[in-house]
């Protein structure tokens, strides 16, 4: 703002600040102006706090008096994803709820708070942190997670990758199973939607998602959960609903895999390695597959050695 206002502007502004402070203090009754006084009160403070860099728009929407909505960046039938920005930490997180219109949806909503239980439980550098659920103003739970960039699928579907970013990719995806597996889950919905890349780096890659993971040995229609897993991902026994395996998993892992060595700008031996791992974790048989995710790990680092080797 310019320091020399004509003298009037500046009487102007004095008047309309006083008349903001009325407000402020003291309101003037009723539901509307009360809510025109938040609003009042949360863009004052958001314009002092020099972590927002602008307001983004007329009318933002915040969370819980603590978060900026900033983009919608996910709407599907039963899930809603927002990219939240804490008002004064200057974080970025994630939000998932279910839309507005299925609010009065008990099952939707279950499902949801089951997801943020197993979110929870689940605390791994591989694994999108869930750090809190909240309930919104119209009642809808949602769950606050760190915020972890894009996904795998919208990256292989800008540019290709290299065997180092497949390997580093590859090795937290495995850890990030053996650390779900050990906590006595299956993820049951491994897929390029659900793995994030934050900061467009493979070797932070993270698995999200929790919404379709089950106890081992429990099956989804124990649960009454309808969706599980995404069709060209799933490992056959997913298909007739078979008690949860980590093997399910593994399955999922080899074709992620796969998907990675077709977008590889690398051609030559040194994919060889990778795709035989890749066919021995998704193989159809799941007693074919290696046993674990930790010996998948090891498959993984001899294929390297493999690499350095040649
Ligand atoms: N923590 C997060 N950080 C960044 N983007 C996210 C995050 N969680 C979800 N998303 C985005 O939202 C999309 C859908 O989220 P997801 O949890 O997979 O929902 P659904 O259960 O509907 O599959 C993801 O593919 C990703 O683009
Ligand atoms: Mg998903």
């Amino acid at each position: 703002m310019s320091d020399d206002l004509p003298t009037e502007d500046l009487q102007e502004i004095a008047s309309r600040f006083s008349s903001l402070l009325r407000i402020l203090t003291h309101g003037n009754g009723g539901e509307r102006p009360r809510k025109t006084r938040d609003m009042l009160i949360d863009r004052l403070r958001d314009a002092l706090d020099r972590r927002l860099p602008q307001l983004p728009s007329e009318n933002p929407a915040f969370i819980a008096r603590s978060f900026l909505l900033e983009e919608t960046v996910d709407r599907r039938a039963r899930t809603e994803i927002g990219r939240l920005r804490h008002r004064d930490l200057g974080t970025l997180h994630a939000l998932k709820t279910v839309p507005a219109d299925r609010v009065a949806d008990a099952v939707d909503r279950d499902l949801l708070l089951r997801e943020a239980r197993i979110g929870m439980a689940l605390r791994h550098p591989c694994l999108v942190q869930t750090q809190m659920v909240l309930r919104l103003a119209d009642g809808r739970p949602a769950i606050v997670m760190e915020w972890a960039g894009q996904p795998l699928s919208e990256r292989l579907s800008s540019s290709l990758v290299s065997i180092s970013a497949i390997i580093a990719g590859m090795r937290r995806l495995l850890r990030g199973l053996r650390a779900i597996h050990d906590t006595g889950y299956v993820h049951c919905d491994i897929s390029p939607g659900n793995l994030l890349l934050p900061d467009d780096d493979f070797s932070g890659l993270k698995i999200a998602d929790f919404g379709v993971a089950l106890e081992r040995g429990k099956r989804h229609r124990d649960l009454d959960i309808r969706i599980t897993g995404t069709p060209s991902f799933m490992a056959p026994e997913q298909a007739d609903d078979a008690a949860a395996d980590p093997r399910n998993d593994l399955y999922c892992a080899g074709r992620v895999l796969s998907l990675l060595l077709e977008r590889c700008q690398e051609t030559g031996n040194d994919a060889e390695g990778l795709k035989a791992l890749a066919g021995h974790l998704s193989a159809s048989d799941a007693s074919m597959r290696p046993a674990s995710a930790g010996t998948a790990l090891g498959l993984l680092d001899e294929a390297e050695r493999n690499i350095a080797r040649s």
